[in-house]
């Protein structure tokens, strides 16, 4: 696996790579890599004929300096489990790399930054726009690969692709989850031992939304009464303090009224000192 710091060097790899006629997928991640990146890794495989990982913790996503420098950095077990995975190159930049001295120019979904997670994490979903087109940009991939769990991200990205006639395939991989339900996630780590215990409770609020809504609930109260059954049962767990719990519609909207086709249910709490994420989607 080939190894790449600068952009000069990685773009100099990726022209190898497609002389021999490959497909290219990326699969960008920030490190701390669990079986959830893995997964990405391994549909990009089955997908395409030769896979970039990249990993770069992005300052500009993280509205806490404190979170941005306690994210957990494993680089040299990353490496090693990419390389082992068969990823044929892997781009860890440094932040000067991505930001060059003077850098001033950013990628915003303007409606879809700020509502839902976005709207407690105020610049999150630009600084996620803004990395993701760059790393596009670099690599130049056919396709690229995120996990479902992170919904909003997902739209988010998926929207910017569409509006500026981005030429790659995105693709959403279903979340990896431990055995007792928790999504994987590079945040788990910093979970105390009680609080990783208590975390289970949003599969299990997830869980309980979807049971109710295979109990068929009136169509136009669906939403707000999902909302409602995953709202009671972060309340059962003590140590959850619950942030928001959004139920949206196919095209991202707040689900209202008579709610037919998919939707998604979005829910984010906090362990201690930790922001946790998941989602569901039900009548896909
Ligand atoms: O999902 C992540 O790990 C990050 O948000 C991403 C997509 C790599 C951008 O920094």
């Amino acid at each position: 696996m080939q190894i790449c710091r600068s952009v000069s060097d990685i773009r100099r790899v990726v022209a190898g790579l497609r002389a021999g006629g490959g497909r290219i997928a990326l699969v960008p991640t920030m490190g701390a890599l669990h079986a959830g990146h893995m997964q990405l890794v391994a549909e990009a495989q089955g997908a395409y004929d030769r896979v970039i990982a990249t990993i770069f913790v992005n300052p500009t996503q993280f509205g806490n300096p404190a979170d941005l420098e306690r994210y957990p950095r494993t680089e040299a077990r990353d490496i090693a489990m990419l390389d082992m995975a068969g990823v044929d190159a892997v781009f860890i930049p440094t932040v000067a790399e991505i930001y060059p001295a003077g850098d001033e120019t950013i990628v915003e979904t303007t409606h879809l930054a700020g509502v839902f997670h976005g709207a407690v994490r105020p610049g999150h979903f630009r600084g996620v726009a803004t990395v993701v087109t760059k790393l596009f940009n670099i690599v130049g991939p056919d396709g690229a690969f995120f996990g479902e769990k992170d919904y909003q991200q997902l739209a988010v990205i998926r929207r910017m692709v569409r509006d500026l006639h981005m030429p790659l395939r995105i693709h959403g991989v279903a979340t990896v989850r431990e055995p007792d339900g928790l999504a994987m996630s590079s945040r788990n780590v910093r979970l105390a031992p009680e609080d990783r215990a208590a975390a289970a409770v949003l599969n299990r609020a997830l869980d309980a939304a979807e049971a109710r809504a295979a109990q068929g609930a009136p169509a136009e109260t669906l939403a707000e009464t999902l909302a409602e059954v995953v709202r009671a049962t972060i309340a059962t767990e003590p140590r959850a303090r619950l942030r928001a719990v959004d139920v949206v519609d196919a095209d991202f909207a707040p689900a209202h009224g008579p709610v037919t086709g998919r939707i998604g249910i979005m829910v984010s709490a906090e362990f201690g000192e930790v922001l946790l994420i998941d989602q569901r989607e039900i009548g896909k």
